[in-house]
């Protein structure tokens, strides 16, 4: 059984998404891999909910209490490694990790991004996209590398830009896509048909045009 950790830093739709998949293809019995945990770094993060709602265990832990950013992500690891986790998925984790914690889950570390990387890592991507007016916009799941929003890319899913396409327009187009993207990528490290081989992302047993979703 391959044990998942998820963190979460807010709204929690990501989180949804997977546990939601999970239950629907019946993870547990033919995967097999399940959700063990919900790591969130603020108390008052909405994604708790889901978590409770679906019986996963949740735990707090909040970065303001630490004193410095290296105390913190020494903490959060603890937190992670007492679940023993195959795979860490950062499912709107909104704080940057250091190069130790980095290394210690390097290949079972992933994150999702709401752009076509490496276009417009970091901050508001949906404006960023709008404001350099590019046609074509969407989400990709990475590896986390020391490179904020620089690992290798597993999946990317990709949507027109329209015209009259506001910040939250887009957001909500490019969202429903990440709801797709992530839980498989989820699913299909668990599988072992993507890894993470010299910094580049090794494939195997998957259709050629799983990675790429488009339209
Ligand atoms: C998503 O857009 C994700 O790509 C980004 O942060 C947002 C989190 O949303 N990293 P949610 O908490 O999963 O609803």
């Amino acid at each position: 059984m391959k044990r998942i950790v998820c963190l979460i830093s807010g709204r929690g739709s990501n989180l949804e998404s997977i546990l939601r998949t999970a239950e629907a293809e019946r993870w547990e019995a033919e995967v097999p891999a399940r959700v063990v945990a919900v790591i969130s770094n603020r108390g008052d993060a909405a994604g708790l909910g889901h978590a409770a709602t679906r019986g996963v265990p949740a735990t707090v832990i909040e970065h303001q209490r630490f004193a410095s950013r290296e105390a913190f992500d020494a903490g959060l690891a603890a937190a992670i490694d007492a679940h023993a986790p195959d795979v860490v998925v950062l499912a709107g984790f909104m704080r940057v990790l250091g190069a130790s914690f980095v290394a210690r889950y390097t290949g079972r570390l992933i994150n999702i991004h709401p752009s076509l990387l490496p276009v417009f890592p970091g901050l508001a991507t949906h404006r960023q996209a709008l404001a350099a007016g590019v046609r074509v916009h969407g989400a990709t799941v990475h590896f986390v590398s020391n490179e904020v929003d620089g690992g290798a890319i597993i999946a990317q899913a990709a949507i027109g830009v329209l015209p009259d396409d506001s910040e939250e327009t887009l957001a909500a187009r490019v969202l429903q896509r990440e709801h797709m993207l992530l839980p498989r990528c989820v699913r299909w490290l668990c599988e072992g048909r993507i890894e993470l081989v010299n910094g580049r992302v090794a494939v195997r047993n998957l259709p050629p045009d799983a990675l790429a979703l488009v339209g």
